[in-house]
């Protein structure tokens, strides 16, 4: 009787430990070290694991090949907190799918395939504390509304992408930022960087090395440069430039109106002239009628 116990025993508590996990529907190959954490990083899958628990908060999946998430996912994962998807295959994120993550305080899409954030890309995530988007090798272009609604977003990390310029208002929108990384882009300091280099000088204190961490090329002969050999002054080009366009036009639409003020009033004479003789001549008629 006794043997035979002591062989059971282990045996109960391999089965309920079973039990507890499929309880707790932890994903095939996938750990779950406590209640609220599923961690499936590393494990070479192609897509999202089924079966993740409805109510995980941390949900880690970077080193692996998932190339889209679910428009809906976060619908059905509204506890997640924290989210790491980083080094996967992610070419694009739907829109909508990041807009009903209310809770999500940290998501990571880093060393992904991203080559676009489309404008409101994260709804109105207002949890979002950090949000990482570098070394997206082909991330060329955001959105000035990519960042919409983050009120609460303190860190940005946009490094190491391939932005050669960014429209000042996706930064200047977001209103908690404290930190943002911006260096190792292939950044044009031409005149469409005037308004972002404006904002960076003001704002040097959110770069972790400030703005001498940021380099940039001259249009003029490609030459690579430091932010800080730069000042505004040498943006001051681009409004002479924007003032000679607007000279320009306001140059040629006086041309125009003034054309068209002499043809109407050449025109007009013609009828007036035109007119008195017809005049001239039926009175000259009713004269002669009268003789
Ligand atoms: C990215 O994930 C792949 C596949 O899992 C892995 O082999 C590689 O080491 C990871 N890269 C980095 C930088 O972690
Ligand atoms: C990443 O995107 C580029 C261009 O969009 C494409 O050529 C490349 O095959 C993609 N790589 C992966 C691993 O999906």
């Amino acid at each position: 009787m006794l043997p035979c116990v002591c062989w059971l025993q282990p045996l109960l508590v391999f089965l309920s430990s079973v039990w507890r996990a499929q309880g707790e529907h932890c994903p095939a190959s996938c750990l779950c070290p406590d209640a609220h954490t599923v961690d499936c990083s590393g494990r070479g899958l192609t897509r999202l694991p089924d079966e993740i628990p409805l109510d995980v908060r941390r949900l880690l999946l970077s080193d692996n090949w998932i190339p889209r998430i679910p428009s809906d996912f976060l619908v059905l994962y509204s506890d997640l907190v924290y989210l790491d998807l980083r080094n996967n295959s992610l070419s694009h994120i739907e829109p909508g799918t990041l807009s009903t993550s209310s809770r999500l305080v940290f998501l990571d899409l880093g060393s992904n395939n991203l080559t676009e954030i489309p404008s409101g890309t994260f709804g109105q995530s207002r949890s979002l504390i950090k949000l990482r988007l570098s070394n997206n090798p082909f991330l060329s272009m955001v959105n000035e509304d990519a960042f919409m609604g983050l009120t609460s977003l303190r860190e940005l990390e946009l490094e190491r992408n391939a932005l050669s310029g960014l429209q000042v208002g996706a930064l200047s929108q977001l209103p908690s930022l404290r930190v943002v990384r911006l260096e190792g882009n292939p950044w044009v300091c031409n005149c469409n960087f005037a308004n972002l280099f404006a904002w960076l000088e003001e704002n040097s204190h959110k770069l972790p090395n400030g703005v001498e961490g940021i380099q940039c090329t001259l249009p003029m002969d490609g030459r690579q440069v430091s932010l800080s050999q730069l000042s505004k002054d040498s943006f001051r080009e681009c409004q002479i430039t924007l003032t000679l366009t607007d000279l320009l036009i306001i140059i040629f639409s006086g041309i125009s109106v003034s054309v068209v003020a002499i043809m109407t009033s050449f025109f007009l004479a013609s009828i007036v002239h035109c007119f008195q003789r017809t005049s001239k001549t039926t009175k000259g008629d009713m004269e002669e009628s009268e003789e």
